[in-house]
């Protein structure tokens, strides 16, 4: 198991890098969405369009998504991308200021395209399940999760850099069970679910349908809306 003191958080060319002491081999984690491939990745949007048929988006239409495990912020920044507001829970303290960070740097970036994803992402420190419905505002129309599998934590040389990084800062952070029924709970729509192509379903729950993306599919369960304060259809 690594340590949470085997990892360090500096500053590098005006950018907060992660690096992990005992696997140097790993090199520096930052979160950036001027990166190249994340452009390349728009372009050629084999997975993001998957993503975007999972959380129902139509043309011209602007939902609200509550992205419950932000992670590197990759997903969301997707969503916002085609013109989604996207409220971002993240819980782990490290990953959270890595992506404040870039949130912070693409605010300025050259690019007007990430200066306006940017403006429709919004991060909050928090364990998910532990907010309450009330405390979200508007309700949102999609709930997106994206939990850790244990094939994730594995170790493999496929897996990207910042994926590696962030199996091993998770080792020690299982995640929450009953997080599927929290979700369902909050009067959502709909509740996606990113699960590696040939895993079991979240909490054994089995979805409306699913949707196949490149390496992972999409668990679409869709909800009875309660008690909804949001306007948008
Ligand atoms: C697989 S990563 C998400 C990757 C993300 N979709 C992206 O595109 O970058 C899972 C993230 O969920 C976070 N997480 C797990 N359980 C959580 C919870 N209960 N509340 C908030 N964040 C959680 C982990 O800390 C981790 O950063």
């Amino acid at each position: 198991m690594t340590l949470a003191a085997d990892f360090q958080l500096e500053r590098q060319e005006g950018q907060l890098a992660l690096s992990c002491r005992s696997d140097p081999s790993l090199g520096t984690v930052s979160v950036d969405f001027d990166d190249k491939s994340l452009a390349w990745r728009q372009r050629h949007p084999a997975q993001p369009e998957a993503l975007l048929k999972a959380v129902g988006l139509r043309t011209g239409q602007a939902l609200r998504i509550l992205d419950a495990t932000a992670g590197f912020g990759l997903d969301a920044f997707i969503l916002a991308n085609a013109g989604c507001e996207v409220q971002m829970l993240e819980r782990n303290a490290w990953v959270h200021a890595l992506l404040a960070d870039g949130l912070q740097r693409a605010a300025g970036s050259d690019d007007e395209r990430v200066r306006k994803a940017v403006s429709r992402m919004h991060l909050l420190h928090a364990d998910s399940t532990l907010v309450e419905r009330e405390s979200l505002g508007e309700v949102p129309d999609v709930v997106y999760l994206d939990p850790m599998f244990p094939e994730r934590r594995r170790k493999s040389a496929k897996v990207k850099k910042h994926m590696a990084m962030l199996q091993l800062l998770l080792e020690a952070e299982p995640d929450a069970p009953g997080m599927l029924a929290w979700a369902m709970g909050l009067g959502a729509k709909r509740v996606v679910v990113k699960r590696p192509r040939i895993a079991g379903f979240l909490d054994a729950c089995k979805p409306s349908y699913q949707l196949p993306g490149s390496s992972s599919r999409f668990d679409v369960y869709l909800c009875q809306p309660s008690n909804r304060t949001s306007t948008s259809s």
